[in-house]
């Protein structure tokens, strides 16, 4: 839908409206300005890993407070860097679930009250959705119709993107996602919060094929089980006390790596994409980046990885995926609330 300029009647350009995008489902204060589907203007994260490391994990009450400490900040710090005030935005959009009630609640809220005062559409966004929008921020020429491996500290699913807003979920994790995955064995080993980043520099000294870890579900379907390999390291690390844990390192991410790269290709191959591509926290992580890369060259199809800062959770791709929505269905009511358990289809 095309807003009304407030100084013009002219309609604005949908590939010129400015979009501003929230998130604060998990631990990330972000907000964003972005331009069109695509044009990132802004794109600042505000990281409560400090305040959650001594916990070992997302504390979420702290979490909600801490959004409301600094959402107005980051909105403003993500408006002065793109150069624009209130009367530049054409519609403010918000990740409305899935993730932390309480965070989520405190994005929303920003939103639908920054809506109202600019008199512009709020846009109510899934947090799954934003991150498949990803990959064409950093090559708006990549998209839909496209395979894509979503692997985040909450999910982990292989999707077929059919077009925006049209999806259809091939397969899944049955226990832990492959984030969940990373952050309890680096716990367990001692690596501190969060555990991908922390697994993937330390693997660079260790051999992945020094422990032959299980790869749970290889050889069948879609769906994916990470709870077994999690046991299966704890057992080796308590079995073999002197073990390096850079080999244990190495060699439970080959593990993971090998199990993503297997399903998202064979997905792929059996709906006839010609385009992959990877989004979500993990993958920021070194080998699922450089095997997907490897194994899409081998399959001769198209592969769009994300740079970091767009994999881990931001704002950018809330707008995004703001912008596709509005176009497609419209604003989101005001009284629409936010829902933790929201799914992609
Ligand atoms: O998408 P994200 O930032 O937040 C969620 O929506 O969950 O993903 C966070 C997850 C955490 O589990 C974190 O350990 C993992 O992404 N992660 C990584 C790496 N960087 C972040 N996992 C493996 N290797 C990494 N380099
Ligand atoms: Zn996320």
């Amino acid at each position: 839908m095309a807003r009304t300029d407030r100084t013009t009647t002219e309609p604005v350009d949908p590939e010129l409206q400015v979009v501003l995008g929230i998130e604060s489902s998990c631990d990330e204060t972000a907000a964003a300005v972005v331009v069109g589907p695509t044009t990132v203007r802004s794109s600042v994260v505000s990281s409560q890993i400090a305040m959650h490391a001594p916990f070992g994990g997302v504390v979420p009450e702290i979490a909600g407070r801490a959004h409301v400490d600094r959402i107005i900040p980051v909105v403003t710090q993500a408006m002065v860097e793109a150069g624009v005030d209130g009367r530049d935005v054409d519609a403010v959009a918000a990740t409305a679930g899935p993730g932390l009630i309480g965070s989520l609640l405190v994005g929303v809220a920003a939103a639908k009250a920054f809506a109202l005062v600019w008199d512009v559409p709020y846009v109510g966004v899934n947090h799954l959705e934003a991150h498949l929008c990803a990959p064409s921020l950093d090559e708006p020429d990549v998209g839909p119709p496209m395979v894509a491996l979503l692997v985040s500290g909450g999910h982990t699913l292989v999707v077929h993107v059919q077009d925006h807003g049209r999806y259809e979920v091939l397969g899944g994790t049955i226990d832990d996602a492959a984030g969940e995955a990373f952050d309890k064995v680096a716990r367990f080993l001692g690596l501190g919060y969060p555990g991908g980043p922390a697994i993937d520099l330390l693997a660079v000294q260790g051999d992945p094929e020094a422990i032959r870890f299980p790869r749970a579900m290889l050889h069948e379907g879609y769906d994916l089980s990470f709870s077994g390999l999690k046991t299966a390291v704890i057992r080796h690390v308590r079995a073999h006390p002197d073990v390096d844990t850079a080999d244990v390192a190495a060699s439970f991410q080959a593990a993971v790596v090998d199990v993503l790269v297997t399903k998202l290709m064979r997905a792929a191959r059996d709906v006839g994409a010609t385009t992959v591509a990877l989004g979500g926290g993990v993958a920021a992580n070194s080998l699922l980046r450089e095997r997907f890369l490897d194994a899409a060259v081998a399959e001769g199809m198209r592969s769009s990885v994300p740079s970091r800062a767009m994999c881990t959770d931001n704002a950018a791709m809330v707008a995004a995926a703001g912008w596709w929505q509005l176009q497609a269905e419209g604003p989101t009511s005001l009284s629409g609330g936010a829902d933790p358990n929201l799914r992609l289809a």
